[in-house]
């Protein structure tokens, strides 16, 4: 069999790459190795960027977000109880949009059915068999197991790797043409989804001396909260009753009440900051999670994904319109991002946690007090707000040449 391009994974990487291509009129098949219900059912990401707010909305994908994102002007940053608004629409012109990333991937899964799309669920076994250009030929081949049990051949232009940090594509390089750079946290987040309404308007940042708190929501009844938690913690041994007093204190302010409610979902997740050295080799392109990691404070993850997508969606067009600069710039203009994407993602993570396993409780002492001054330097200086926002409400996607 033959398509031109041969998308792996579809997370919100492949399902929005795959709606791209065929608005251009490129052929693609995506090959999903996990059933559709528990796609669907994956609880992530929360907040949109404006930039990946606008591609959606170019490619006619936001009926969905439209009807079900919350426009926010900017976030809360709490510390010792006191509450500071930084507003980005003020401060850049700017805003984000809390859309859980659920509702974005069920609507991308929804179009694909509609349109009658190659999107195939449980194809196990992906093997990508020829990434490199050969003197018989310009293709690339991989083979999978479709769910009738029967083993496909599957030619094509191009291979991407869209399945995430687990996935097989980047195991795929040859060996020594792909290094990574990690980094891992001593903490990790629990996260709850609550049926209550948000006690909040903007999201809240909070750092307490107990650890980090978030205050986020997916709609007008459904609230979504995140504790620091050690990443050896089991959520075992958290009771529903243990999160709301965790959460009353760490995010507590005079006057103002965190209303309580069901928790629906609850679960521990991890932290890590990871950076391929390249997200290409010969017919094998990287995108999202696949090549990058961040940790999640400043909900990075997911609007990374959407700028390698716009940027290599706009290289494949170019390619079959006879350029290939942007195919060959590709790694280079989306890694250049992405590290300035990790320093933020990483400045916030460390000026809002509490650092257990630093060394000394002096050093601890030590840093609780220097993150304060940061934070009671970042809402006091305009200069320190702009630069915030600008990152948080994201930097400009690039252009593919
Ligand atoms: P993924 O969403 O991981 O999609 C990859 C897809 O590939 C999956 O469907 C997988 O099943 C499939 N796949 C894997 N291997 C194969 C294979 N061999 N063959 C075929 N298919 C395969 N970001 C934030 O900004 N804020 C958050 O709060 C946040 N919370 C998160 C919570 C969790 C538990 C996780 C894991 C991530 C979170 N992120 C968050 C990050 C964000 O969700 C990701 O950045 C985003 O999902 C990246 O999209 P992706 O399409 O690149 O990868
Ligand atoms: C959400 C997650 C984040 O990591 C973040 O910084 C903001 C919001 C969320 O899940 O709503």
């Amino acid at each position: 069999q033959s398509t031109q391009v041969a998308i792996i994974g579809a997370g919100p990487a492949g399902l929005l790459l795959g709606h791209i291509l065929g608005q251009a009129g490129i052929d693609y098949r995506i090959l999903e190795a996990r059933d559709k219900a528990y796609v669907l059912g994956r609880i992530r990401a929360g907040v949109l960027e404006q930039d990946s707010v606008d591609l959606l909305a170019k490619f006619g994908l936001d009926a969905d977000l439209k009807a079900n994102g919350l426009t926010h002007h900017g976030i809360y940053l709490q510390h010792e109880g006191e509450r500071h608004h930084i507003d980005f629409a003020e401060l850049t012109g700017r805003t984000v949009t809390v859309y859980g990333q659920q509702a974005l991937v069920h609507h991308l899964v929804a179009e694909h059915e509609r349109l009658g799309s190659q999107l195939i669920f449980e194809a196990t076994d992906v093997q990508p068999t020829q990434i490199e250009s050969t003197h018989d030929g310009d293709r690339a081949s991989l083979a999978y197991t479709a769910p009738n049990g029967e083993r496909i051949t599957l030619d094509c232009d191009y291979i991407i790797g869209a399945d995430g940090y687990h996935g097989i594509c980047r195991r795929t390089f040859p060996e020594g043409t792909l290094d990574v750079a990690e980094r891992v946290y001593d903490f990790a987040w629990l996260g709850i989804l609550a049926d209550v309404a948000p006690s909040t308007d903007d999201l809240i940042y909070a750092l307490h001396r107990d650890g980090f708190a978030m205050h986020s929501m997916r709609s007008s009844t459904v609230s979504r909260l995140y504790l620091q938690v050690s990443p050896d913690d089991d959520i075992a041994n958290w009771s529903d009753e243990r999160i709301w007093a965790a959460l009353q204190t760490r995010l507590g302010t005079e006057g103002w009440t965190l209303t309580e409610g069901p928790i629906t979902e609850k679960s521990i997740l991890p932290m890590r900051s990871f950076v391929v050295s390249t997200l290409n080799y010969g017919r094998l392109y990287l995108v999202g999670d696949a090549g990058h990691i961040v940790p999640p404070t400043g909900a990075k993850g997911l609007n990374s994904a959407i700028a390698d997508v716009a940027l290599l969606a706009e290289a494949l067009q170019a390619h079959y319109a006879g350029d290939d600069t942007g195919l060959e710039q590709y790694s280079d203009k989306a890694l250049d991002r992405q590290w300035k994407v990790q320093h933020f993602s990483q400045w916030m993570t460390d000026m809002l946690h509490v650092h257990p396993a630093d060394g000394s409780a002096e050093q601890s002492a030590f840093d609780f007090q220097r993150q304060l001054g940061q934070i009671r330097y970042v809402t006091s200086s305009h200069a320190a707000q702009v630069s915030l926002a600008e990152q948080y409400a994201g930097l400009p996607f690039v252009d593919a040449r």
